[in-house]
């Protein structure tokens, strides 16, 4: 199974989320998050040559899958969250050991 954590513009999030339930994802966790990314949030100097980082505000997806459904949520992903702009996000994809479904101790691929 493959974690998919994806950093995305909250007003993408509706989008992103309908193309997910199109893949048959079954659940789906999301956070209030801020970050930076290359251009730490700011294009202007501060203070002469020093940059002032900001936090933006983004939203944060993690969907775990089965490994043959991965590609085609990365997939949905980058198509509906892109905007070709700078600060469009990333896609962290993990190797997830196990799962398990806590009302019935599932464990594995039937815990999802
Ligand atoms: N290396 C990283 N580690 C953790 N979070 C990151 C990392 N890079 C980006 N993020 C998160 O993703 C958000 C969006 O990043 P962003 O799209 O600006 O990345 P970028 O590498 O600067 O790409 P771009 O040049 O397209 O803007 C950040 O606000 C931050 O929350
Ligand atoms: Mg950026």
């Amino acid at each position: 199974m493959k974690k998919i954590e994806a950093i995305i513009r909250p007003f993408k999030l509706d989008e992103v989320k309908e193309a997910l339930m199109e893949e048959g994802i079954r659940g789906l966790t999301i956070s209030e998050v801020r970050g930076y990314g290359r251009q730490k949030g700011h294009t202007e100097t501060y203070r002469g040559s020093e940059y002032r980082i900001e936090f933006i505000p983004k939203i944060k997806i993690e969907v775990v899958v089965e490994d043959g459904k991965s590609e085609k949520v990365v997939d949905a992903i980058l198509r509906t969250a892109k905007t070709g702009q700078v600060g469009d996000g990333k896609i962290f994809i993990y190797d997830v050991k196990d799962v398990i479904r806590i009302r019935t101790e599932e464990s594995g691929q039937d815990a999802l």
